[in-house]
């Protein structure tokens, strides 16, 4: 019997509200109180005192602990063009190897990095749900992204390239690098998943017991640091120059790889809703039970102790952005993606904007919830793109815009 049959599902898929004039006024915690109860007055008391608890709370309570390093990595150039987008771009194909005594577990990165740039370049590198095989159209790029039998979760070559856009990015100056993340963790709540996962390379009998302590979405975002060490041993590349991007639950995910990972100098949360940007207290859209019950393997076991409690809750997602402070967060929304809320990203936005105003800057550049298609650029970005959940070029070019302005 599939969740979606449960009298549980149907209970908690019965309560989900998705009108606005229907969103109680909630006051929002400020992540400026410390455990202690006093406030955090100042950058280097954020940094130092209330950052490491806000990280410790994520990781105990949603996201788990962040796998270590394996004992061996292994960065291996598989393929390389110099004519790749119509001339524009050098492309690379990367295979990421982990050792581990006995145990090895390997991803592919695909990379594109513009040919004609003086000097390294800055770089975004993000997830894809698909494989890279469908990321573009180009007809020789290794397939990738297989299910727990080994077998290809698309094999439809180019079908999401809408959502990757290489050739704009790439005339902008950036490089962009992307992995599939099944191939991470297969994105499956089967014990299989566990073990075909990189906790397999930890752990000889991984398996969903390890969700107490450890979660999908800690894997996507260990790979995306993975990735950025594999970044750094690339000439044309200049690591102190990257951007991590995510859409939906790889939008959760990069807000995480953000949260753990200071290397990552703009972070951009794409439609990532609930458990990402969101704020749950507004109860508008999907719910922590409904994600529990669908998805119980992207959060530690302990997070369903929060179902039902939505409202009432002592954190908000405020609490996970104010991780990504001082460095440039970007929120991304859409105006038909109401699963996500997109006024609840906006707003997590606006609240944790007073851990930016720590450090002399404004955050967010407004408190009002601007119309569709209107781009709010500053520490915080934040638009709304007309349409439905996805990332497309307009999401992109704001992206673009933002990293454009921070690394010149
Ligand atoms: C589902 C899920 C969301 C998630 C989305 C996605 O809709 O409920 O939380 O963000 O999938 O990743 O596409």
């Amino acid at each position: 019997m599939s969740v979606y049959d449960t009298q549980a599902w149907k209970d908690a898929a019965a309560k989900i509200n998705l009108e606005e004039d229907k969103v109680p006024v909630r006051e929002i915690p400020s992540v400026l109180v410390k455990n202690d109860g006093g406030k955090v007055e100042n950058a280097w008391e954020w940094m130092n005192v209330r950052r490491p608890q806000v990280l410790d709370f994520y990781t105990r309570e949603l996201f788990g602990e962040f796998p270590p390093r394996p004992q061996e990595i292994k960065h291996e150039v598989v393929s390389c063009r110099n004519d790749a987008l119509g001339g524009s771009a050098v492309r690379k194909e990367i295979k990421i190897t982990f050792r581990q005594g006995e145990n090895s577990h390997s991803m592919l990165m695909l990379v594109y990095i513009p040919k004609d740039a003086k000097g390294k370049v800055p770089f975004f590198l993000g997830l894809n749900f698909k494989g890279n095989h469908t990321t573009t159209s180009e007809e020789d790029v290794i397939e990738s992204g297989r299910d727990t039998e080994g077998k290809l979760v698309e094999d439809k070559r180019g079908c999401q390239a809408q959502r990757w856009e290489f050739a704009n990015a790439v005339s902008k100056g950036f490089a962009v690098a992307t992995c599939c993340y099944h191939d991470i963790f297969p994105d499956f709540p089967t014990d299989e998943a566990w073990q075909k996962s990189i906790y397999g390379l930890f752990y000889p009998d991984a398996s969903s017991k390890l969700n107490d302590r450890h979660t999908a979405i800690g894997a996507w975002a260990w790979g995306l640091s993975r990735m950025l060490d594999a970044l750094e041993g690339e000439e044309m590349i200049d690591c102190r120059r990257a951007g991590v991007t995510g859409h939906s639950r790889l939008g959760k995910t990069a807000l995480w790889a953000g949260a753990n990972d200071q290397r990552f100098k703009v972070v951009v949360s794409n439609d990532s809703g609930h458990g990402g940007a969101t704020l749950f207290k507004r109860c508008l859209g999907e719910s922590i039970d409904i994600m529990n019950m669908v998805f119980p393997h992207w959060f530690v076991a302990g997070f369903k102790k929060y179902g039902n409690m939505d409202a009432d809750l002592e954190f908000d997602q405020n609490f996970l952005l104010s991780l990504i402070a001082p460095r440039a967060l970007c929120i991304g929304s859409a105006t038909e993606d109401l699963w996500a809320d997109p006024k609840g990203e906006f707003l997590a936005g606006v609240h944790a904007s007073e851990v930016w105003q720590l450090f002399g800057v404004k955050g967010m550049p407004s408190g009002t919830h601007p119309a569709a298609d209107v781009n709010l650029t500053g520490e915080v970005s934040y638009h709304m793109r007309t349409g439905a959940h996805n990332i497309l070029l307009q999401d992109w070019n704001h992206y673009l815009e933002v990293a454009s302005k921070l690394f010149g």
